[in-house]
């Protein structure tokens, strides 16, 4: 095996040699010579002047001075487990089978209107509303954040948001949906465009490319950016849409749809988790952020996005339907909103709110080896699953 040691004796003998060739030399002198430049060779590979190997505690989520390239030293361990865990939760639309689903919007009698139409006013927000959140990781969030582990996991993130956007597009291919209704509903539905034009100034900001963060002015407006991102749109701009069709799912109705959100809702649960997580290392690092004139403009959002969700499940739920009604989500949308708010720290927004849906809960416990819907269940393997030949 070539040491280190080898390899600079190697280099100086090249040297030496290709200094005989130039010009003849005395032996005396291309041995001091030979010497000298071994000695610098050495000095040189092994620290280059000027170079500071990173600590962790220099590490921070915004304005960070580190070098992003080196994941390790660890700072922000709940980051990287987050990203493990993910990884460990990996699913893929083709593997969940359809053809119930297919067989049941086939047939005439098989959904009422009603039903019909939380499907596809479902999948007219959720078509486009995945691209928007892979967009503002790609384009917005990962280039102001200077954390690698919280970067691991914004790519592991944009990923699924990926995977998601694959499972919607699917479901719409799978029923034989009019591509261009579903597709365009983001631009034709007032109760989806409305949603959709509450969240893109949030992520149209963060992706231009002449904002950048370090200003506490600039500072607050990336902090409410991922606030949006992360409590109103993983966190509550999907939530009737993921009741409903789960309420389809517990019915016998339209069940590989609804192992689909399923898993679709066990990720958002995890970004949602991880974008808290981010916003509140980010106050910690940085409190002078976390002003009273900040919380309030952040409490005025969370009031307009649960009225937004709200004509959302107006618009969609016309009537009662699958033991459910809009009015039931107004006190669904408030516990959410309850919640996020203090995973936040910020004080309950709407007191005394209970939940109306608690089987919600379990269904975002979903286990890998325990599925709801009774389909079927891959456990992926790394290593010992490849085979080379
Ligand atoms: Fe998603
Ligand atoms: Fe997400």
């Amino acid at each position: 095996m070539l040491t280190w040691d080898d390899e600079v004796t190697t280099l100086s003998q090249i040297s030496t040699d290709r200094g005989a060739h130039a010009a003849p030399q005395s032996a005396a002198a291309s041995t001091t010579q030979g010497a000298a430049m071994q000695a610098g060779a050495a000095a040189a590979v092994t620290t280059v002047p000027g170079a500071r190997r990173m600590n962790a505690t220099d590490k921070r989520i915004i304005n960070g001075k580190t070098d992003v390239n080196q994941l390790v030293p660890f700072k922000y361990q709940w980051a990287w487990n987050k990203y493990l865990a993910s990884c460990a939760n990996h699913w893929m639309p083709q593997e969940i089978n359809m053809t119930r689903d297919i067989a049941l919007w086939r047939d005439p009698h098989g959904l009422t209107e009603d039903e019909r139409r939380i499907v596809k006013r479902n999948l007219g927000f959720f078509v486009t509303a995945d691209s928007l959140a892979a967009n503002n990781i790609v384009l917005g969030t990962y280039r102001h954040v200077t954390a690698p582990e919280c970067r691991q996991f914004l790519l592991r993130q944009a990923f699924e948001e990926a995977i998601h956007t694959h499972a919607y597009q699917y479901i719409v291919e799978s029923l034989g949906l009019d591509e261009g209704e579903i597709f365009n509903a983001y631009n034709e539905i007032p109760s989806i465009r409305d949603k959709d034009e509450f969240l893109i100034p949030f992520i149209d900001v963060i992706m231009n490319p002449a904002f950048n963060t370090g200003t506490p002015l600039a500072d607050q407006t990336l902090l409410k950016s991922l606030i949006v991102f992360a409590c109103l749109m993983e966190g509550l701009f999907f939530y009737v849409g993921f009741a409903q069709i789960l309420a389809l799912g517990r019915q016998n109705k339209m069940t590989g749809a609804a192992e689909q959100y399923q898993y679709i809702l066990r990720d958002e649960s995890m970004h949602c988790n991880f974008g808290i997580d981010l916003v509140n290392t980010i106050k910690l690092e940085n409190p002078h952020l976390w002003t009273s004139a900040f919380r309030d403009e952040i409490e005025a959002l969370f009031r307009e996005a649960v009225a937004l969700e709200y004509r959302y499940a107006e618009d969609t739920m016309p009537r009662g339907v699958l033991g459910m009604n809009a009015s039931m989500f107004k006190g669904y949308l408030r516990y959410i909103a309850n919640r996020r708010a203090s995973q936040i720290g910020l004080e309950a927004l709407f007191p005394n709110e209970e939940n109306p849906f608690p089987w919600m809960s379990e269904m975002i416990d979903l286990k890998k080896e325990r599925n709801f819907f009774e389909t079927r269940v891959i456990e992926y393997q790394s290593g010992g699953a490849l085979a080379w030949d």
